[in-house]
């Protein structure tokens, strides 16, 4: 691939898996990038110039945006991966924590983005790639929330695209599956606990520690990322991995019937 010069990215999200493998793979086609982790001190991703900030906190994005122009007066990339999980029945969360939840993974992306785009606007050039999930586009049962997060993120991708490409800014959505990382780890616990739900939340807890340790490696993202990030007419969508790729085969052509049963045997969920 041609090295990239003189473009600049920005990755939330880049202390760790896939955002830190993305910031890697960015600066390694030759876009100079500023990773950003709510703790930046940290063993910075190689190549990237890490900076703090937090995507719920208005203050710290602008901030994060302000500093990046002054250094660099553009941004050519944004990608807006910091995310959470949150795994347990739907009935168990308050709405203290579902607010919380949407905070990072959709009004995050929406405040960097809303940073960006009047600069990517006035120069007339610009992408906005967001971290969106397969779950994003089926159900997840004991992650009603985060798929809710994630589905929302596809709406709002889709309907900025239309928006923003008349002054030739673009958005992306790229969709991996189980991608190997901490995140089964930091996914919170839901907040007001139920009994009944108890073994159906473990079995989903357990079922996402199993494939972790096989799931695909983050650089298997981080390379579509830089595919969408480099293509010359970069796609709305793209899915990461294979596993993704046949889950969205399957939802778009498998009878509703037949992907609810399949669906339901992944979860491990009676039939
Ligand atoms: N792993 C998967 O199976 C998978 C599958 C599909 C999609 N995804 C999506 O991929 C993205 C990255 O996930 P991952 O698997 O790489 O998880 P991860 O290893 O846990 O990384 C999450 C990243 O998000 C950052 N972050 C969390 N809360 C933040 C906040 N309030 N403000 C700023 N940054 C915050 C963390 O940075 P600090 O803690 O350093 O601030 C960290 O760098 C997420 O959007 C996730 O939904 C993951």
């Amino acid at each position: 691939m041609a090295k990239i010069s003189g473009k600049i990215a920005v990755v939330t999200g880049a202390s760790s898996g896939i955002g830190r493998a993305t910031a890697e793979a960015l600066a390694r086609v030759g876009f100079a990038v500023f990773g950003t982790s709510r703790r930046p001190n940290g063993d910075a991703p190689v190549g990237v110039t890490m900076l703090a900030c937090d995507v719920t906190d208005d203050e710290s994005v602008k901030t994060l945006v302000s500093t990046v122009l002054s250094k660099t007066a553009r941004i050519d990339l944004l990608v807006n991966n910091a995310g959470i999980g949150l795994i347990g029945g739907a009935e168990e969360s308050s709405i203290e924590q579902i607010k919380a939840l949407f905070d990072v993974n959709l009004l995050g992306v929406m405040r960097a983005t809303n940073a960006v785009l009047p600069s990517m606007r006035e120069r007339r050039a610009g992408l906005i790639i967001n971290m969106g999930s397969v779950l994003g586009i089926v159900p997840a049962p004991y992650s009603a929330y985060y798929s809710a997060t994630k589905h929302a993120l596809e709406g709002y991708s889709e309907s900025l695209d239309h928006e923003t490409r008349a002054f030739n800014v673009r958005v992306s959505v790229i969709e991996p599956a189980f991608t190997r990382s901490v995140f089964d780890q930091n996914a919170l616990e839901p907040d007001q606990k139920l009994e009944p739900y108890e073994k159906s939340r473990a079995d989903a807890r357990a079922l996402m520690s199993d494939v972790m340790p096989t799931a695909d490696l983050p650089e298997v993202v981080a390379d579509v990322v830089v595919a969408a990030a480099t293509a010359k007419h970069p796609k709305r969508r793209y899915t990461a991995g294979k596993l993704a790729r046949q889950i969205s085969i399957l939802r778009r052509f498998a009878p509703a019937g037949t992907f609810d049963k399949n669906l339901r045997r992944q979860m491990r969920l009676p039939a």
